[in-house]
């Protein structure tokens, strides 16, 4: 049950979503949280817990593609804790509410810094995995991306059967550029949309967390959706406070309740 001025706030976020031409979303780790998957930084963190990794990542597999393909695949530390979780992990209720708010023409595209599959799987069609996706692997050269269990890891680092380049995990390492073709799909959502909802992110991360400050630059509208507050908050229009897996399917109850008025 939401007091008085949640509901004030969703009411108001669901008219701000009716009212905006091109809706977006940018959803990180937070969205998992209720999937059994951990987020990085705030309560319960990766991070916070073992320390922000190096953001050398890149440079280390470059420098070594078998040795890093080796650890991939015999992850140890918070990797592998992040990795188990991963595994077993299901799409929840928040990502189900941005399918039906796909579905119900009211959200244009989502970007997630998620690599865990689960809006995928959840159903979402107009989406943009910015970081990556754990279950593909992404040729270096070429950009060819293919399901992991598409290639032969008899041979490390696994080589592109289209153009011999080497051939690494789709998610995105610290270090490493954005894949092109995913970045100008990021770009051009960021440059069209008015109204972005912001969730289960602490947007610290770049270029990811340019998007809702460019949509906010240009005077649109930002909806956070976090337990907690976040470096976005102070520029939010709106701040729904709460897990995800309650706040979004709340939002989609008050937008069927509008459209059906
Ligand atoms: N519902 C919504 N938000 C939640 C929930 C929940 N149930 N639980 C936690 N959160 C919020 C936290 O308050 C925090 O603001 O989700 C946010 C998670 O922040 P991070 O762990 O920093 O995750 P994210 O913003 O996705 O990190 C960005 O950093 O390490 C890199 O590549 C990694 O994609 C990741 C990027």
């Amino acid at each position: 049950m939401v007091d008085s001025a949640a509901e004030d706030a969703l009411a108001q976020a669901a008219d701000a979503i009716l009212a905006a031409r091109h809706v977006a979303a940018l959803t990180g780790a937070g969205l998992s949280v209720e999937s059994g998957i951990p987020p990085f930084r705030g309560p319960g963190g990766l991070w916070t817990k073992h320390g922000e990794p190096p953001l050398n990542g890149f440079e280390e597999f470059l420098r070594d593609p078998k040795a890093a393909w080796q650890a991939r695949l015999n992850p140890v530390g918070p990797m592998r804790e992040l990795w188990k979780t991963l595994s077993k992990a299901a799409p929840n209720p928040g990502h189900r509410a941005f399918v039906d708010l796909e579905e119900m023409g009211l959200l244009r595209h989502l970007i997630t810094q998620n690599v865990d599959d689960l809006h995928r799987a959840a159903g979402s069609a107009q989406l943009a995995e910015i970081h990556g996706n754990y279950t593909l692997v992404r040729c270096l050269s070429c950009g060819v991306r293919r399901h992991r269990d598409e290639i032969s890891l008899d041979e490390l680092p696994p080589i592109c059967d289209a153009c011999g380049g080497i051939v690494k995990s789709d998610t995105v390492s610290f270090g490493e550029p954005i894949p092109a073709d995913v970045l100008e799909t990021c770009q051009q959502i960021g440059s069209e949309c008015d109204c972005m909802i912001v969730a289960g992110t602490s947007a610290t991360v770049y270029p990811a967390a340019y998007f809702p400050l460019e949509v906010r630059e240009r005077g649109g509208t930002l909806i956070e959706v976090n337990p907690h507050e976040s470096e976005l908050t102070p520029l939010c229009t709106i701040s729904l406070r709460g897990p995800a897996g309650e706040i979004l399917p709340d939002l989609v109850r008050q937008l069927r309740a509008r459209r059906s008025n």
